[in-house]
């Protein structure tokens, strides 16, 4: 049982305990302390002991997280905290007379504070911190961490999109201040602090080094003094491995399958219209299987085969690709032949060609008939049935009957062959055509393959650094 006086006694205690704490006069002694620092305090002051001494103030950045890297309007924009101390010659005071007070927090416009800016700020208000109260310890040391969103420009070069790198400078320093006055060094060799870094889905953080700069103008005898942060960052392809690259080479290499078709199947040109990222490779694919598709359904009613086509098409390029027809082996002998034998049909053609020779004859038996005998028109007979001499001197007997029958038909006779030879002819032209429309698909395939895989290759190879994790 816990008796009421006990209690009472408890509680005595325990307000004895809380008016002895050490801390429970602080009020009173921070609020003399506060009024005898700042009653004589002018924040215009650059609180150093000797005027001709620089005030020394240790510079270095928190960064917290990139925002956004905005490629068009040139603009990084981050959450960093900057870190600034100095130490206030005005602000000192010996922590045994005022209690035991060891330091303050006082706004920064009760204060004198160094004007250091971010001198490549983008932002609408020029500086994007917010004013956090300043540290103050009993030796002076002054401790003033303000936070801010800062939106700096950064000249940002895509040209290796995806593959880039980003370097953006942060260029701090006093705006006023000459480095006589104010000097400003950084507080790490190591540049900035990352401790705290959120890392980004977008960009890969390599490092932010930090550099002090002292500049002389010519004009001025006094140094220029500015700290510049870099921060460097490198893209993550992964992304854009996945939604761009991949994508590409699938759809280009889709684009060499439609050459693999054979043209019945109707497909090739529809294969064709899914392609929309090689632009240059995609439009030409499509030309050419019209070509081929043309080339294939040619007749030789409406189109004769030019020769150059004929000679490079059914020739050389099937040579070279190693390509081969039923019934007809491409060899460089039979190339060479087949201009031979054009060179000798040329030849033939200025002659007498059979069907002509037959005509003639007609011709001749006619003359013959009405003018008498004439034996030297069996020499320039050329071949084929007509060849015995003693047939065209029977034919050749004066006779109107056997005559009329000879006439009609050695008449019907020509409209035969000649049809058959056509039709011979005009499968012959179908069948060349088709070859050539399969040769130009095959030469495609390869180029095309070629180029593929050489663009591929090229710019893999000649961008500095493929895939971040
Ligand atoms: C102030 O500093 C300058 C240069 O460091 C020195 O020459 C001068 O003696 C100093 N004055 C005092 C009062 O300490
Ligand atoms: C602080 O004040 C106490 C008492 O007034 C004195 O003994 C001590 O030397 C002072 N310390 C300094 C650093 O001035
Ligand atoms: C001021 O005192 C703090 C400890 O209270 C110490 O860390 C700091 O170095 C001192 N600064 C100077 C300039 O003496
Ligand atoms: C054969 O007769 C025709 C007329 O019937 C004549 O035009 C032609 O010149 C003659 N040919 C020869 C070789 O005499
Ligand atoms: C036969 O015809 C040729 C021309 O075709 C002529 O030179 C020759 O004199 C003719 N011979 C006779 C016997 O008519």
């Amino acid at each position: 049982m816990v008796s009421c006086e006990q209690v009472l006694a408890l509680l005595a205690k325990a307000f004895v305990l809380i008016t002895m704490l050490p801390g429970s006069e602080q009020g009173a002694h921070e609020k003399r302390l506060l009024k005898n620092l700042l009653d004589e305090y002018n924040i215009l002051e650059r609180p150093v002991a000797n005027e001709s001494e620089p005030l020394e103030v240790k510079f270095g950045l928190t960064l917290q997280q990139i925002i956004d890297v905005d490629e068009k309007n040139q603009i990084l924009t981050t959450n960093a905290w900057l870190n600034l101390e100095w130490n206030d010659y005005n602000l000192r005071w010996n922590e045994s007379e005022y209690g035991g007070v060891k330091d303050l927090r006082i706004t920064p416009n009760k204060l004198w504070k160094p004007d250091v800016l971010m001198y490549n700020s983008a932002d609408e208000g020029f500086d994007g911190t917010f004013q956090t109260n300043v540290v103050v310890k009993h030796n002076g040391s002054c401790l003033y961490v303000p936070p801010g969103i800062f939106k700096s420009t950064c000249k940002i070069d895509i040209t290796w999109f995806p593959f880039d790198d980003q370097h953006c400078d942060m260029k701090f320093g006093s705006w006023t201040y000459d480095g006589n006055q104010l000097d400003l060094v950084l507080n790490s060799e190591n540049g900035g602090d990352l401790s705290d870094f959120i890392t980004n889905g977008e960009w890969y953080l390599i490092g932010m080094p930090g550099k002090k700069n002292t500049i002389v103008y010519q004009c001025c005898p006094e140094p220029y003094v500015d700290v510049t942060f870099t921060i460097q960052i490198r893209r993550r392809t992964l992304y854009y491995f996945f939604n761009l690259i991949v994508p590409c080479v699938l759809i280009s290499s889709m684009a060499l399958l439609g050459f693999t078709l054979p043209p019945d199947s109707g497909e090739k040109l529809t294969l064709g219209t899914y392609f929309n990222c090689i632009m240059f490779m995609v439009a030409s694919s499509v030309v050419l299987t019209v070509v081929v598709l043309n080339y294939h359904h040619r007749t030789a009613d409406i189109h004769e085969m030019p020769q150059w086509i004929k000679t490079v098409f059914l020739q050389w390029l099937p040579w070279i690709l190693g390509m081969g027809r039923p019934g007809k082996k491409i060899t460089r002998k039979t190339i060479l032949m087949n201009s031979r034998m054009k060179e000798l049909e040329l030849k033939e053609r200025s002659s007498k060609s059979l069907l002509a020779n037959v005509l003639d004859i007609d011709d001749d038996f006619r003359n013959v008939s009405a003018g008498g005998n004439n034996a030297s028109m069996t020499t320039s007979l050329g071949g084929g049935f007509m060849r015995h001499p003693t047939t065209i001197e029977e034919a050749a007997m004066p006779s109107s009957g056997t005559q009329r029958d000879l006439q009609h038909i050695l008449r019907e006779l020509q409209f035969i062959t000649n049809h058959m030879k056509k039709a011979d002819e005009e499968a012959e032209v179908i069948s060349d055509w088709k070859f050539a429309a399969m040769v130009v698909d095959r030469f495609c395939l390869i180029i095309f393959t070629m180029f593929t895989i050489i663009a591929t290759v090229a710019v893999l190879l000649s961008a500095p650094h493929i895939i971040v994790q």
